[in-house]
């Protein structure tokens, strides 16, 4: 069958030149939308290499803020901090509601040295429970969903006293968002904003974080597939999001990223409400692994997967390579 449109319609026409491709480009990137994850660490002037994630480093406080003024020099739009905790994990999670641990330190050293980059933490208990589960667990190993949200909303209530400008809560309990947002509004943290984990998935792509944060160990064997969503689902996503929605988020978020971009689409179409997607650790490891063999390009790839999560509906994006991004958009 020949068409009736070409050659009359040519696609390629548009494409030919520079001005014509720039002219239509349904989306774009900025260093706004980006928020950069780093790992924190007690101690003064301390870097520590993360080896399955090459380029990425723990940080001490004091050079998390020098990190964090480039950050924001370059536009980056956010900092979410992963607090590294060496000694005190513990069943009980204690460690994770002290209003001098590590996580509400770094906030009020960032929200004082660099105040115009926001702050976002992460409402788990993973880096702090001995198990490595990311809430409380009973006798049988199962990790209990109320008494965890107790904990949670302690742990949102000592960051908001803080400073802090987003809670993120990563747990995937039930009920979490409506007990922190009460929380919140009753100790007077009425502005302060909670970006949720809503759809996050069981994955095996959390396995360099895991290491990142040194809870793969405490994790052993076991799973979170009892809390985190099951990777065959879908329609059950849009249920978190819609119940998150209700209690309160005011962002929801999409994790993992790129083998999730169906998920991501889905909840930006169905709630027409802000969106971040986390490109995670494995993600970021396959990418640098593929260039550190001459196999992929770094920077174009990266480039290339962030513009495909602004095109499938992101907001922002929790990206590793955010200031690598910040500092190639510059050029
Ligand atoms: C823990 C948490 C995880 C990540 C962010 N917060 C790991 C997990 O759920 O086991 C993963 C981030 C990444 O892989 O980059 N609550």
């Amino acid at each position: 069958m020949t068409s009736k449109a070409y050659p009359s319609v040519r696609m390629r026409r548009m494409r030919r030149d520079a001005f014509s491709r720039a002219m239509v480009r349904e989306n774009s990137l900025s260093a706004a939308n980006l928020i950069w994850p780093v790992f924190v660490i007690e101690g003064e002037n301390r870097t520590q290499a993360v080896p399955s994630m090459p380029g990425v480093e723990r940080v001490s406080i004091d050079i998390l803020v020098t990190r964090a003024k480039e950050a924001a020099a370059l536009g980056v739009g956010a900092i979410a901090l992963f607090p590294v905790i060496e000694g005190s994990k513990t069943p009980l999670a204690e460690e994770a509601y002290n209003d001098n641990g590590l996580a509400p330190r770094a906030v009020r050293a960032l929200k004082a040295a660099v105040p115009d980059i926001a702050v976002i933490t992460d409402v788990a208990l993973d880096p702090y429970t001995s198990h490595g589960q990311d809430g409380l667990i009973d006798e049988s190993g199962y990790v209990m969903n109320d008494e965890t949200v107790a904990v949670l909303v302690k742990q949102a209530l000592t960051h908001a006293r803080a400073g802090v400008d987003f809670v993120a809560p990563s747990d995937m309990m039930d009920g979490r968002i409506g007990a922190i947002r009460a929380a919140l509004d009753a100790d007077g943290h009425i502005q302060t904003k909670i970006i949720s984990y809503s759809a996050k998935y069981a994955s095996a792509f959390y396995g360099p974080f895991r290491d990142a944060v040194g809870s793969s160990g405490n994790l052993g064997k076991s799973s979170k597939e009892t809390y985190q969503l099951d990777f065959a689902n879908s329609d059950e996503a849009m249920r978190e999001c819609a119940l998150d929605v209700e209690e309160g988020a005011d962002m929801l978020m999409v994790k993992p990223g790129l083998p999730y971009l169906d998920i991501l689409a889905r909840v930006r179409d169905e709630f027409k409400m802000p969106v971040a997607v986390y490109q995670v650790s494995g993600e970021y490891a396959m990418l640098k692994a593929a260039a550190a063999n001459g196999w992929l390009d770094y920077r174009k790839c990266l480039m290339e997967t962030l513009i495909c999560f602004r095109r499938a509906g992101a907001s922002a994006i929790l990206t590793y390579g955010a200031v690598d991004a910040a500092r190639w958009m510059r050029e």
